[in-house]
């Protein structure tokens, strides 16, 4: 049976990747900074992990000598400008959470990874292209996931045994994404668990979406 890890997991598009990947058999090992009801309701293991948490983010054991797929989830917005020192800080944090978090992950659980051949999974956002910002804003999550991208193509050098991979789940009905997003949930993560079940060696340090589109940098 593969297993999977997947941070953000109490809700949104992590709570979908959890209850798709358990549907199929997967053994999930889900990670939420606290619990809800919808994810204990599914019935995997689940680990306390707050991502802004860098030392607890490091020392993560998944607590298994293979693991098949990490799907690095769990983001936020953060602040929309920096306009004064307090904001700044704010979009420090976001860099934790989304950028430099994700990283610290993937590295802490590398020698389950490569027992198993594995992939790392980061859910960026086209927000983070820099070759699609058109509109400007949201300051700090599009920088930040900008930041992802470039970090998770260094990470698939270094690791050029394994699958590392970022994705743009579309824009889809959760919180972040609102009730406006055309996507479901459910499709959303149908779409990246295709892509990500078809992803070849050749695929690493790419961007695609929840359709297999390649989106530019
Ligand atoms: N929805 C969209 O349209 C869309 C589009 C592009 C990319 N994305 C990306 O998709 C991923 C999931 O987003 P979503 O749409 O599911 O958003 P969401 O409904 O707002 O869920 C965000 C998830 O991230 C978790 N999270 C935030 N800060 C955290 C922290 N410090 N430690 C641990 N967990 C933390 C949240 O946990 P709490 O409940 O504890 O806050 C929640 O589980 C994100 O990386 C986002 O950037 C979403």
């Amino acid at each position: 049976m593969p297993t999977v890890l997947i941070t953000g997991a109490n809700r949104g598009l992590g709570l979908e990747f959890v209850r798709q990947y358990q549907a199929e058999g997967w053994e999930v090992i889900a990670t939420a900074r606290q619990r809800s009801p919808e994810l204990m309701a599914v019935g995997v293991r689940v680990e306390q992990l707050d991502m802004s948490d860098l030392d607890a983010v490091a020392s993560f054991s998944a607590g298994v000598n293979r693991l098949d797929l990490l799907i690095a989830n769990a983001g936020t917005y953060g602040p929309r400008e920096a306009a004064d020192a307090d904001e700044a800080r704010e979009w420090l944090g976001t860099f934790a959470v989304n950028t430099i978090a994700p990283y610290l992950l993937a590295k802490a659980v590398l020698p389950p990874v490569r027992a198993a051949g594995g992939k790392l999974i980061a859910i960026s956002t086209r927000m983070g292209s820099i070759a699609d910002n058109t509109s400007g804003g949201f300051l700090a999550y599009r920088s930040s996931k900008t930041a992802l991208n470039m970090a998770w193509r260094t990470l698939a050098l270094a690791e050029r045994d394994l699958t590392c991979v970022v994705l743009h789940p579309g824009w889809v009905q959760t919180r972040m994404g609102g009730a406006n997003a055309p996507v479901t949930p459910g499709e959303s993560i149908r779409g990246m668990r295709r892509v990500i079940d078809g992803l070849m060696p050749k695929d690493s340090g790419e961007f695609f979406d929840y359709q297999g589109q390649r989106v530019p940098w």
